[in-house]
């Protein structure tokens, strides 16, 4: 069948390598696509927030089965739309897309069905939220209702700084995502991310991640939207993993669709693992963008068949999902600046080299082609090295060689993703000896 991917970044290219090696895809196209997905496939121009003009290059090209990488079309309804044309499309609808569209939203949704989560409150008022942190005391997380390109959260370790993210949110200062906030209890722990594929009814593990969200090494610096990651998250016992199951995922699905509003897609719960056990921090209603480029390259099962069975509400008929024994540990390589303004245009060499070494994959992001049809940079995050191999402390310094063969000196990356993973894999061998 003729596939459409939709979106632009790293995830999407992933995606896109996943897509094709399906035996039940005869044509990929990407919309728009990057200079990494145009070797999986066809990059089409086009405005993914206008879903006619999508509906309409489906017909076009006999387009099947649309995939959708990021949130914000699910979020928008693409595929409400796209479906009410007759499309089959994999993703949440609008409705169920809440869980990562709105805060409150899901901060209810828990409450009313019992999910371990932060407790919370919900505030459009700047002093009735002040004089709840006042209350409260710090640490305290203050958090815009909507969609903030991760931008909308701050946890706060004064109430002054709790205050002042009030007065930032509500004060407009994030447009309409702060509108509303959502105030909550801040949770200590070790964070980790659950995906699990979702037809509704069902939900079939798809993996976990533990990402690297601070700019620089050490955890340090500003947020970003993920400087690397590896997977699987080995802070995650079967035993754990059990429990997210059985107390996180498996009452979403059975909420959601209580509601009338059943989740279909892929549904990533990113957990604080706390001394009272594991709890939700947010919902993401998609893959994550570096944690599909360590998912997607350890799963041996067909996507395609999985995605079209989950679309269909007919998830019984894969029986589990087959995965890479090997651990994958991912570096985004990001301009200098980022996630400040960045300079586009610097050339980068050496991709092709890299991506030739044994078990070592570059996934391509912000990047673009000159008019020579140089590779150049185009956005803040640019490259994600992807490397598996029999143990976390071989795919890490494969990951890094792959990275010292890319030549690109207005980058940077931070040297110590997948440093946790590789400390727990050596005190575990020492326990051994
Ligand atoms: P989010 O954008 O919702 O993923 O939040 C960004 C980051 O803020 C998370 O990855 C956590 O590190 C942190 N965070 C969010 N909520 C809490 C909380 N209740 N307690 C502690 N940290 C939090
Ligand atoms: N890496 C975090 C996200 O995709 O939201």
């Amino acid at each position: 069948m003729n596939i459409l991917l939709i979106g632009s970044g790293g995830r999407e290219h992933a995606l896109s390598q996943a897509i094709v090696a399906s035996p039940l895809c005869a044509r990929l196209l990407i919309a728009p696509g990057n200079p990494g997905t145009a070797e999986h496939g066809t990059n089409v121009a086009l405005d993914i927030s206008d879903h006619q003009a999508v509906a309409e290059l489906c017909r076009r090209e006999v387009v099947e089965f649309v995939v959708v990488g990021p949130e914000a079309p699910l979020v928008a309804g693409i595929v409400d739309d796209l479906e009410a044309e007759g499309i089959k499309v994999f993703g949440p609808t609008r409705a169920a897309a809440q869980l990562e569209g709105s805060k409150s939203f899901t901060k209810e949704f828990a409450r009313d069905f019992d999910i371990p989560t932060a407790a919370f409150a919900r505030f459009t008022d700047p002093a009735a939220a002040k004089a709840y942190v006042r209350d409260t005391g710090a640490p305290i997380v203050v958090k815009a209702d909507g969609l903030a390109a991760g931008k909308g959260v701050v946890v706060a370790e004064t109430v002054e700084e709790a205050e002042a993210a009030i007065d930032l949110m509500l004060g407009g200062g994030l447009g309409l995502a702060g509108a509303e906030i959502v105030v909550e209890e801040c949770l200590f722990g070790e964070e980790a991310s659950v995906f699990a594929l979702c037809d509704g009814t069902r939900a079939l593990p798809l993996g976990t991640a533990q990402d690297h969200k601070r700019a620089e090494d050490g955890d340090r610096g500003p947020n970003t939207g993920g400087m690397g990651a590896y997977s699987p998250a080995t802070l995650i016992t079967p035993e754990l993993d059990e429990e997210i199951m059985a107390r996180i995922i498996r009452p979403t699905l059975d909420g959601m669709r209580q509601r009338g509003t059943p989740f279909v897609g892929i549904l990533y719960a990113g957990l604080m693992v706390t001394a009272d056990g594991p709890k939700l921090i947010e919902y993401n209603v998609r893959f994550g963008d570096p944690e599909a480029q360590v998912l997607l390259p350890r799963l041996r099962t067909d996507i395609v068949a999985a995605m079209l069975a989950a679309r269909d509400g007919v998830l019984e008929e894969i029986r589990g999902l087959s995965w890479s024994d090997f651990p994958a540990v991912t570096v985004v390589m990001a301009t200098k600046g980022y996630p400040g303004p960045v300079e586009r245009g610097s050339a980068i060499r050496g991709v092709d080299e890299a991506g030739q070494m044994e078990n070592v994959t570059v996934f391509q992001a912000g990047t673009a082609r000159d008019a020579d049809g140089g590779l150049v940079a185009a956005g803040g995050r640019v490259l994600a090295v992807t490397a598996l191999a029999p143990t976390f402390a071989e795919a890490q310094a494969r990951a890094y060689e792959g990275i010292a063969a890319i030549d690109w000196p207005e980058g940077f990356c931070r040297s110590d993703i997948g440093r946790r993973a590789v400390e727990r894999e050596a005190s575990v061998k020492g326990d051994a000896t």
